[in-house]
């Protein structure tokens, strides 16, 4: 079974979706796996983050193909990254909700798209990083429907716990209706701060209820991890030592690890 298509996901906002989405990309393409970032979010931090624009009149995004005016093969860009290539998002993406309503297969388009793209052997890609919007909407829809597994930012501070009941509940219903082989692939704790008593609460009760989903790395409050999207670059290439890249490096090994343990069992 291929667990190709992975959406980082969480409605909450500011939970660290596009940072971890960014770098866990930076760290798999440095392993030399071929990477594709989708940025399915109207604000296209991802986009900007991995050093292209999310302003340009361009509609060569993802907009263009959710709104089926255009194939998916032709809105893939290659960064100035190796093995890293992304779909980028703008702005208009967050019309597309209203202008496609009378589409009954448009949580679809995504999947069927996408499955045009695993089926082309001219590029193939070891996984597809979807970047979820801070909502439950249209788009979080499409990304559940079209993913194999989901990775859940969970940001170590207070409320962290609360709105994942919800994501929960959305997850459960796509897997009854929408898409069966839907699993969780883990949940990522981030912005850890070992100063602060709720950093540690918040991480035992999260490996208390979700066991051995929760990623033994855990991603610490760091500066340099804010800073490298203003630069255009994942932080693993901003700042490689910082303590932030090395919780990404540490992660994008778990990852890869899980790949393997499937594999192995198959
Ligand atoms: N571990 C961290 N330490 C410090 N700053 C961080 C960390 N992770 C992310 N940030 C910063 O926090 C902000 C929110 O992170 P990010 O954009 O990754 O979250 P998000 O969940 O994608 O947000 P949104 O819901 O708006 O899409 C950004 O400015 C980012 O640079
Ligand atoms: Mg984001």
């Amino acid at each position: 079974m291929d667990r190709k298509i992975i959406s980082v996901i969480n409605q909450k906002g500011g939970v660290g979706k596009t940072t971890t989405v960014i770098n866990l990309a930076a760290g798999l393409s440095m392993q030399g796996k071929k990477i594709l970032v989708i940025d399915l979010d109207p604000q296209g931090n991802a986009t900007t983050g991995l050093g292209m624009s999310n302003t340009d009149s361009s509609d060569e995004t993802i907009y263009s193909v959710l709104n089926g005016t255009k194939k998916i093969s032709e809105v893939v860009k290659k960064t100035k990254f190796e093995n890293l290539d992304l779909i980028t998002s703008n702005v208009d993406l967050s019309g597309l909700e209203v202008e496609t309503a009378g589409d009954s297969r448009r949580a679809f388009i995504l999947k069927d798209e996408l499955a045009t793209i695993l089926n082309d052997s001219g590029e193939p890609y070891s996984h597809i990083l979807i970047d979820c919007p801070p909502s439950l909407s249209l788009l979080t829809i499409m990304a559940l429907v079209a993913s194999d597994s989901l990775v859940v930012p969970l940001q170590a501070e207070f409320f962290a716990l609360e709105g994942l009941t919800q994501l929960m509940k959305t997850i459960e219903r796509i897997k009854n209706n929408l898409n069966p082989e839907l699993s969780i692939r883990g949940i990522l704790l981030t912005m850890y701060d070992r100063r602060n008593k709720l950093s540690g609460e918040v991480e035992k009760e999260a490996r208390n209820y979700f066991k051995e989903k929760v990623y033994q790395t855990v991603v610490p409050r760091n500066v340099r991890l804010s800073e490298a999207p203003s630069h255009g670059l994942p932080v693993l290439i901003y700042d490689k030592t910082c303590s932030g890249s090395m919780s990404y490096f540490s992660f994008t090994e778990e990852f890869l690890n899980q790949d393997k343990s499937v594999e192995s069992a198959a």
